[in-house]
C-alpha cells in the first residue's frame, strides 16, 4: 500500500478555477467550518487515549482506525505498536483525511501508518488483514450497520477484537449535552446523525458470529458514551 498517496475526490480536474471548485462541491468549506473550531479535540484528547488502551496493542500488530479523523486515537496506536506495527487509517472526508496525512508527515511514527480514503461499509482494506479494529465517534455517521459489521468480520484476522465507542449526548450528564442539543436538535441522532440503538448494535455484531459481544452505556475518560467490545472466534490475533 502506498503510505504516502492521499486519495481525494474532490480536487485534480481543474487547477484554475480552485476557491470555485471546493465552494461548488462544498465538502472542504463545511468539512472546515466544523472542524477547525475543534481541532484541538480532534488532534488528541483522553477519550481517543482510552480506546487505544481498550484495544491494547501489542507490538508488531495491524490494527484499523475507522473514521479515524486527523487521527488522535491513530498516532497513538501507531506508537504502541512498535516498529513492525501497522496502524491502517480510513477517513472519508478529503479535509480530514488530509490534516491526518499532514500530521503523519511530521510525525516519527509515520512509517507506521497509511491514511486511506475508504468508508466502514466499504473498507479499502485485505481479508483478515487486521488483529483490532475501533471506530470513536463514528457510529453516528454509519448509515448500513450490517454492511459495516461484515467489513470488519472480513477484515479482522481470526481472534480479531473491535472496539466501538461513540459519546452519547443525549445523555445530560455529558458534558456537551446542552451545545449539542442546540446543534443538532433534541436528539443527536434527529438530525443529520443516525444513532443506532444499542440493542441492535449487539445484536448485528452477534448475528455476524462476533464472540463476547458486549453493547452498553458506560463511561470513558469521564464522557458517557454508547459503546461495544466484541472479538471473533479464533486464537488471539497477533
Ligand atoms: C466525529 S469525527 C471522529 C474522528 C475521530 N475518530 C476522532 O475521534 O477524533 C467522525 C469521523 O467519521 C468520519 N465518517 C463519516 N462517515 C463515515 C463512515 N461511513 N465510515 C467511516 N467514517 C466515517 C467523518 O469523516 C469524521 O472524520
Amino acid at each position: 500500500m502506498d503510505h504516502d498517496h492521499d486519495h481525494d475526490h474532490d480536487h485534480d480536474h481543474d487547477h484554475h478555477d480552485h476557491d470555485h471548485r471546493m465552494s461548488q462541491d462544498g465538502t472542504t468549506w463545511r468539512a472546515m467550518r466544523t472542524y477547525l473550531p475543534r481541532l484541538r479535540k480532534f488532534w488528541s484528547n483522553d477519550l481517543n487515549d482510552a480506546v487505544v488502551d481498550l484495544v491494547a496493542p501489542s507490538e508488531g500488530e495491524t490494527l484499523l482506525d475507522v473514521g479515524a479523523g486527523m487521527g488522535a486515537a491513530t498516532f497513538e496506536a501507531a506508537r504502541r505498536v512498535g516498529r513492525k506495527g501497522r496502524v491502517i487509517a480510513i477517513e472519508p472526508t478529503p479535509f480530514m483525511r488530509r490534516m491526518l496525512a499532514a500530521r503523519r508527515l511530521g510525525n516519527r511514527v509515520r512509517p507506521r501508518v497509511t491514511a486511506l480514503d475508504g468508508r466502514a461499509e466499504k473498507l479499502p482494506v485485505g481479508t483478515d488483514m487486521v488483529a483490532a479494529a475501533w471506530a470513536v465517534n463514528v457510529l453516528h455517521h454509519i448509515s448500513d450497520l450490517d454492511a459495516a459489521v461484515v467489513e470488519l468480520r472480513r477484515v479482522l484476522r481470526p481472534g480479531g477484537r473491535v472496539v466501538l465507542v461513540d459519546e452519547d449526548f443525549d445523555d445530560p450528564t455529558h458534558p456537551n449535552h446542552e451545545e449539542m442539543k442546540a446543534r443538532h436538535g433534541h436528539k443527536h441522532g434527529d438530525h443529520e446523525h443516525l444513532m443506532i440503538e444499542i440493542d441492535d448494535l449487539g445484536r448485528a455484531f452477534e448475528s455476524a458470529g462476533f464472540r463476547d459481544v458486549d453493547a452498553r452505556f458506560d463511561t470513558i475518560a469521564g464522557a458517557p458514551v454508547r459503546m461495544l467490545t466484541a472479538h471473533l472466534p479464533g486464537p488471539a490475533a497477533g
